[in-house]
């Protein structure tokens, strides 16, 4: 059972995803891999983020041991990495427990690779994989229920390839990146299910850049667009404005600071890695 807090931060993720879907346009929920990162965040677009984001889904793929057919893509999202793996030649199935992600994956994939709604620590399958993806899902995982059910997932000889945001501080229980799990911690559990640890990237400088795009345009035009709408609100209905000012202040100023905060927090306390583990037979 995890403490509240972390419900609460995987609440806080899940607005995000949203709001990064509508900013990009894009198949991947991901945050790419920024080749050289800019010099300034307010020349950064969507457009150059979907490069990143291509850039990325080659890394991971460049990561995949020639033995491995068969994936299951752990939290898939909508379907750009199991649309890009399955052009490559690999049999995919995804799994994630969103219905509007399920419509997308199918609609993306063209049917080609199974669906499967669930969260992964309820999942039920007869089937094994040679490869178990975790694409930015390890975050809404504890990481026994991680290491356990993968162990159980895969064939004898299999993979795991994990690319996530990490804890490096585990003193940081509380705010919007807390849901993410603690490196030691993940070390831990996979080693003691009989993991070993092939590869390490840390790739923390590269996804820096799409922090500083989702601010920039959060506080362009986000940010701008609401304070448009207080003004409109003030002017025609007064009282609804007295009262939206006042829950503005009680409930959204505090997680809305925080938020322009994140490349601060995620320097201090996170890391970003991908990170390859072989279960020997
Ligand atoms: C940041 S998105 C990443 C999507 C995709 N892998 C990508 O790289 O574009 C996180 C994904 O994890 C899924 N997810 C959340 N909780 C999960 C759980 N308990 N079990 C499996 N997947 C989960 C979300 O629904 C979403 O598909």
């Amino acid at each position: 059972m995890q403490p509240a807090s972390f419900y609460k931060a995987t609440r806080y993720q899940n607005a995000a995803l949203e709001y990064y879907l509508g900013l990009t346009n894009s198949p991947y929920l991901h945050y790419g891999y920024w080749e050289t990162p800019p010099a300034s965040p307010t020349a950064l677009t969507p457009a150059d983020l979907r490069v990143a984001q291509q850039a990325y889904a080659d890394r991971l793929l460049a990561l995949i041991p020639d033995a491995v057919k068969a994936i299951l893509d752990v939290g898939c999202g909508i379907g750009g990495n199991a649309a890009y793996l399955l052009s490559q030649g690999y049999t995919v199935e995804g799994l994630a427990p969103d219905s509007f992600q399920q419509q997308q994956f199918v609609q993306r994939t063209e049917g080609r690779a199974p669906f499967h709604l669930s969260r992964f620590e309820d999942f039920q399958t007869t089937q094994t994989y040679d490869l178990l993806l975790f694409s930015e899902s390890s975050q809404y995982l504890a990481a026994i229920d991680l290491a356990q059910r993968s162990r159980q997932f895969l064939k004898p000889d299999g993979y795991l390839l994990i690319a996530d945001m990490f804890r490096k501080d585990a003193a940081y229980q509380e705010g919007i990146f807390s849901n993410c799990v603690v490196i030691q911690e993940l070390e831990l559990a996979l080693k003691q299910q009989g993991f070993e640890l092939i590869q390490v990237d840390d790739i923390s400088a590269n996804i820096t850049p799409t922090i500083d795009l989702c601010l920039n345009y959060f506080q362009t035009f986000g940010l701008t667009t609401l304070k448009y709408i207080a003004q409109l609100v003030q002017i025609a209905v007064p009282p609804l404005y007295k009262l939206g000012q006042m829950g503005f202040q009680r409930w959204l100023k505090a997680p809305i600071d925080e938020a322009m905060q994140a490349r601060e927090v995620f320097e201090q306390h996170l890391c970003y890695q991908i990170r390859l583990w072989h279960l020997p037979a």
